[in-house]
């Protein structure tokens, strides 16, 4: 291996730069050369590469979003896009490509590989968590601190005027953010895709909370749960006549500075992808279990579902009593 390419894809994340800074710096420790994708598969099938050296990569562990650019993109699940992209990891004599993402960018990647031959190593950075093979996704922790401080200040204007607070955060099909944010903020109660809770069990809570003397309550809700935040409210409202509000809090959770958690995360995984190319592996995603660096196929990371923790789940019950 003596060139390897790299690009970040589908929903930014916070730590995605220091993972890119991780590929970079450990390419030129072990005299590597390392070639920057612009716009994910967009740019790939486009032809928008460049070298990367490590001085490219200064100053940029603490910042959010991705200075590679990121992009969703439709020509790439076409046979024509991934070839297209091919062609130009050919003639620019890369031997191994780097895609940092979610499932959506490693089904890209799988999908290279098995066409054209290219090695691919995918490197887990979505605020989702909802990949099967890693403890935790590069920008998760960031997600969980941003949406907490949200539901913090929430929960001060909530208890101030003595209402109930229906907050809404993402994760797209999965509950995970929202069963840490829920018991990091001490919410009475959590909704998320994982569970088939019935949204009518909001108003018992809700009720229950007042004949326990609680006049406010803070509840959360996953995005993926069906109806989501509004659906939640909107039972509370007609169901106790308490005043309710929604806060969706969106792509705010997208950015900002990554914290320490994500940056140690995504150094050591940017580090765990280019070794793994030296070693010859491919069609996996690098990530971290209790046992250190993990490789898991890329097709299991989407196929398997990685469950929330119940044990958590349960916690989140017992304290809102
Ligand atoms: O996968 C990350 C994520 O932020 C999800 O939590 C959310 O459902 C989705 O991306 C939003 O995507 P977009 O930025 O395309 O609106």
């Amino acid at each position: 291996v003596k060139r390897v390419a790299v690009l970040t894809s589908g929903g930014d994340a916070p730590g995605m730069n220091a993972a890119i800074r991780a590929v970079v710096r450990t390419a030129t420790f072990e005299s590597l050369e390392v070639v920057g994708v612009r716009r994910g598969f967009s740019g790939l099938h486009r032809g928008e590469l460049n070298l990367l050296g490590p001085r490219d990569v200064a100053n940029t562990i603490q910042r959010g979003g991705t200075i590679l650019l990121t992009a969703r993109s439709s020509t790439w699940r076409t046979p024509e896009g991934r070839a297209s992209g091919a062609k130009y990891l050919r003639e620019w004599g890369v031997d191994g490509l780097i895609v940092i993402g979610g499932d959506g960018s490693f089904h890209g990647a799988h999908y290279l590989q098995q066409e054209h031959g290219i090695p691919v190593i995918g490197v887990p950075g979505t605020i989702d968590n909802d990949l099967y093979g890693t403890d935790h996704t590069i920008g998760y922790f960031t997600a969980v601190e941003t949406a907490l401080d949200a539901v913090d200040k929430l929960r001060d204007t909530g208890a101030s005027h003595e209402r109930v607070f229906v907050i809404e955060v993402m994760g797209r099909h999965a509950g995970h953010i929202a069963l840490d944010v829920a018991v990091a903020g001490g919410a009475e109660e959590v909704f998320i895709p994982e569970d088939d809770k019935p949204v009518t069990d909001a108003v018992e809570i809700v009720k229950e909370s007042l004949a326990k003397g609680k006049r406010g309550s803070i509840i959360i809700v996953a995005e993926g749960y069906p109806g989501g935040a509004q659906g939640v409210a909107d039972a509370i409202q007609a169901g106790t006549g308490m005043e309710t509000r929604v806060s969706i809090l969106g792509h705010i959770q997208r950015g900002g500075s990554p914290v320490s958690s994500d940056r140690i995360l995504a150094s050591r995984l940017g580090e765990a992808a280019v070794y793994a190319l030296m070693d010859g592996r491919s069609d996996v995603m690098v990530g971290r279990d209790s046992g250190g660096i993990c490789y898991t196929p890329l097709h299991e990371t989407w196929e398997r579902r990685k469950d929330v923790s119940r044990d958590l789940y349960r916690c989140a019950k017992t304290l809102s009593v």
